[in-house]
């Protein structure tokens, strides 16, 4: 334990640990880096008995914390600051965003294996198997997508496999500017050449080349709303008719497969996919694949295992991965908010519930109008948004007058968005209009900038 942090022998470096002379002594070099002020939990101090400096061009300096029989602690600080608003507890924030492809796919062998078995003919220059991935939201789908393209892309040149998302691509020429584009490295915009020229290049190419097409249409939901389903599939799986060239192969990606039904009939018999279902997630296959998150995204003991819990029981209540990766990120927020190096349930449980708020707060404001929502961030951004400031404020930002701002102030009163409430003003009383919603919140989703 301490010995008052004066003399003890800081432990030999380790392999992660700065050289030599990068280095200086803690005691001599940063004496003011223990203010009185500084809370308590930002150091290791108990156990504290040496540390070390490094510091780098980018104006930061790190600190090296030795303790015996434990961990070297590293905290990043701004030098010539002491906010410590540089420490995290993240080792890859990465891990937690929606791109990330994770290292360990788990508990879904059997649908990888089922989609490798479609698409491998496309390797032997056959077509590959038309396939429906099909599940609830966050089961992976998309995932297994990805984890298969890059497959193919490292081991064969015979087939070019596509990746198009038809919420992006949602008509005919878009999906095929997608497959143009992977073949010849070219953006197509979109009033560039008729659908019937790009479709010819495109068919030529992959003739000469002798190569088959993988296409993954992810969100294929898109298209069948929008009714450009069938083209689509047709003019993929039928492109022998014209342009002699049988090779291909379509994946659709979707969360409900009764939704078929709506092609025509010709199509469902052209396309006729084999099935792969991704089935819910239980609780123990939750508790797995957020395990890894942690072990990949954060340093070794941040997430206390009750934390780790709390985030199960969350996930299995909505029933959503996505949800409980989110609020993961969002709890160690919540943490490096406190300043303190362990998440623990209570991080979580503040977190669960400013993500319902979140989502309240989103579908509320697709109801209101751009004026609305000016008022709105007009007031978010505001440090003391009384009622003549914000006025003031939002007259310059768009003109509008007294009267009709006070029936915006009255609407969002109303709509229970804020609440004004009468405040003794320096120049006797006034209103303070206060958003019922988290302020940061209300400027992300409304695209704001910083307070004044
Ligand atoms: N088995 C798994 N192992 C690790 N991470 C997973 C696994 N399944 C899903 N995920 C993660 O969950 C999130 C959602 O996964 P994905 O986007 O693949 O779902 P989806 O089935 O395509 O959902 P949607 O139908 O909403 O498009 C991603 O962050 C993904 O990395
Ligand atoms: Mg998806």
């Amino acid at each position: 334990m301490s010995n008052g942090g004066k003399s003890r022998r800081p432990p030999k470096p380790q392999n992660n640990i700065p050289k030599k002379g990068d280095m200086g002594a803690c005691g001599g070099g940063l004496p003011a880096l223990k203010p009185p002020s500084m809370p308590k939990s930002q150091f290791p101090q108990a156990e504290m008995v040496a540390c070390a400096v490094q510091t780098s061009p980018k104006a930061h300096t790190r600190l090296f914390f030795f303790q015996p029989n434990k961990k070297l602690t590293e905290i990043n600080v701004k030098r010539g600051s002491l906010l410590l608003d540089d420490q995290t507890l993240f080792k890859d924030e990465s891990v937690f965003t929606p791109t990330y492809v994770p290292t360990d796919f788990r508990h879904r062998d059997g649908q990888l294996k089922a989609l490798a078995a479609s698409i491998k003919p496309g390797l032997r220059s056959q077509p590959p198997m038309n396939t429906l991935l099909y599940g609830p939201p966050a089961t992976g789908k998309t995932t297994a997508v990805k984890f298969m393209l890059k497959e193919v892309k490292e081991t064969s040149h015979k087939l070019l496999p596509v990746y198009v998302n038809c919420e992006d691509a949602t008509t005919p020429y878009a999906v095929f500017a997608k497959i143009h584009e992977a073949l010849f490295d070219v953006y197509l915009p979109d009033t560039g050449k008729p659908l019937e020229s790009v479709k010819e290049k495109v068919f030529k190419k992959l003739s000469k080349d002798g190569r088959s097409l993988a296409v993954f249409l992810d969100e294929f939901d898109a298209l069948l709303l929008n009714s450009h389903a069938d083209k689509v599939l047709v003019d993929l799986l039928k492109a022998s008719d014209t342009y002699g060239y049988s090779q291909v192969g379509v994946v659709a990606i979707m969360i409900d497969a009764g939704a078929l039904s709506r092609l025509d009939d010709k199509t469902k018999s052209v396309f006729n996919p084999l099935h792969i279902h991704f089935a819910p997630y239980g609780e123990d296959e939750f508790r797995d694949i957020l395990k890894d998150r942690v072990r990949y995204g954060l340093y070794a003991d941040v997430f206390s295992e009750g934390a780790l819990d709390a985030v199960v029981a969350e996930t299995v209540k909505r029933g959503d991965l996505r949800f409980g990766i989110q609020l993961m990120r969002q709890a160690v927020y919540e943490a490096e908010k406190e300043a303190v190096k362990a998440v623990t349930e209570k991080h979580v449980y503040a977190s669960a519930s400013r993500q319902d708020s979140a989502a309240e707060l989103s579908s509320v404001l697709s109801a209101l109008s751009d004026e609305d929502k000016a008022l709105l961030l007009t007031i978010a951004e505001l440090k003391d948004p009384v009622s003549g400031r914000v006025y003031e404020v939002y007259r310059r930002k768009t003109g509008v007058g007294i009267k009709k701002y006070n029936e915006l102030v009255k609407k969002l009163e109303h709509l229970r968005i804020i609440d004004a409430l009468y405040v003794e003003g320096v120049h006797g009383r006034t209103r303070r209009l206060i958003p019922r919603f988290d302020v940061g919140d209300i400027r992300r989703l409304l695209g704001g900038g910083g307070g004044s």
